[in-house]
């Protein structure tokens, strides 16, 4: 691999955004490549960097209108939740006429979670979602490295499956004992780690505040805390559920998953490929693997997942271009069509449906349902 692994989906996002706001926001959790990537951006245009994670940047910008006012160009400042009070600040001055500079943010908190951003910035900014690598940059012979050891560049690219691991437990130590803190946020480390343990083994479920809170023996308005911290932190996801206009009673709460694969088997304590294979958690492991980097790739927002009590169900749902598709998850070595599947595509008018398993064949099962290897789901999708 060379020394910067190129992340061309990533990078065409950003100059997207770039080009059509005169702001540009990249966020994405600790570590995923969020610095890296603005330096390549910026490698031929003479940009001008402030890293607020320095108190000799953070002087630099004590009088930022003055400061900023003056650049022309791109103007990259990293670390950006560290100084929330700068969005107020960048308003009016994206807003003058005659503007010559334009500016790339970096962030590792959503701006729920730094107040005040998302209000002082509506309708200026393009905000571009990142996490570590993905399948489209290490291609299906990485795909297997990629679900075990997760994306951060430093766990995908270690020397071996030890290192890596270790250096996920690191990740995960550091982040609680010094990020979280940071931002902030008044919580113990040691409770927030067996909040998000005991969620790494809730993996793909639908959320259950009160039974964790009862586990954790804290409030269900405290777990409701960690969940929304740790998901705008960008190591969680929420996966919202559909609810359909039917008469049969649907859930209604998220299902929660380890967005990164190799921080959740960090959690687990799942190592090496035996650990995976044999674990309980291995069809759920790979379920929010595959969901995630979908997710990624196809930069799809609008994505549901839909179960009934009665116990139809579809493991995700994407609206694309006004029209539903549905991905359902397999581990099995040749995945069969399922009733379950049959009430789904009827309840919710589905347009296609893939049936993504870790094997390399494709096949029809049914008309409009194609199982298939998770690259040719995402690259069929991308291109509806
Ligand atoms: N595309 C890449 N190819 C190879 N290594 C990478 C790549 N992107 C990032 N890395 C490595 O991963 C580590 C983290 O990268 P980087 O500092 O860019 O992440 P970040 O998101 O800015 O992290 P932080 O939130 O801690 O500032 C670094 O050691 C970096 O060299
Ligand atoms: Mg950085």
């Amino acid at each position: 691999m060379p020394e910067v692994v190129p992340r061309p989906r990533l990078a065409s996002a950003v100059r997207h955004a770039m080009q059509y706001n005169p702001i540009a926001v990249l966020l994405g959790p600790r570590q995923c490549g969020k610095t890296t990537l603005a330096r390549e951006l910026a490698k031929d245009s003479g940009a001008t960097f402030f890293d607020l994670e320095t108190s000799a940047d953070q002087a630099r910008l004590q009088m930022p209108e003055t400061v900023l006012g003056g650049l022309s160009g791109l103007v990259v400042i990293d670390e950006v939740q560290r100084m929330p009070g700068l969005f107020t600040v960048l308003r009016p001055l994206v807003d003058k006429p005659g503007l010559k500079a334009r500016f790339l943010l970096l962030g590792s908190a959503s701006p729920e979670l730094v107040k005040g951003v998302s209000e002082s910035l509506a309708g200026r900014v393009g905000f571009v979602d990142m996490s570590g690598f993905e399948i489209c940059d290490v291609g299906s012979e990485g795909q297997n490295r990629l679900w075990l050891r997760g994306g951060f560049p430093r766990s995908f690219l270690a020397g071996s499956d030890t290192e890596s691991y270790q250096w996920r437990q690191d990740f995960i130590r550091t982040f609680l004992e010094r990020d979280v803190p940071q931002l902030g946020l008044r919580i113990p480390a040691a409770a927030l780690m067996r909040f998000w343990t005991m969620l790494a083994h809730y993996h793909g479920q639908i959320w259950n505040g009160s039974e964790i809170a009862r586990a954790l023996g804290v409030s269900a308005k405290t777990v409701r805390d960690y969940l929304d911290i740790l998901t705008g932190a960008f190591v969680l996801r929420q996966l919202q559920p559909w609810h359909e206009n039917i008469g049969k009673r649907q859930y209604k709460a998220p299902k929660v998953y380890v967005r990164d694969s190799g921080v959740l088997h960090a959690l687990l304590g799942i190592e090496k490929w035996l650990d995976l294979f044999g674990h309980p958690k291995y069809g759920s492991s790979w379920e929010g693997f595959a969901l995630e980097q979908i997710l990624t790739c196809t930069g799809t927002r609008q994505a549901f997942y839909w179960a009934t009590h009665g116990g139809a169900e579809l493991d995700l749902m994407l609206i694309r271009g006004g029209k539903r598709y549905g991905v359902e998850f397999k581990c099995a070595d040749a995945p069969g069509m399922t009733k379950s599947l049959h009430i789904a595509m009827d309840d919710l008018g589905l347009e296609r449906v893939w049936i993504v398993y870790p094997g390399q064949a494709q096949y029809d099962l049914a008309p409009r349902v194609r199982v298939c290897p998770l690259l040719d789901c995402i690259s069929e999708l991308a291109a509806v």
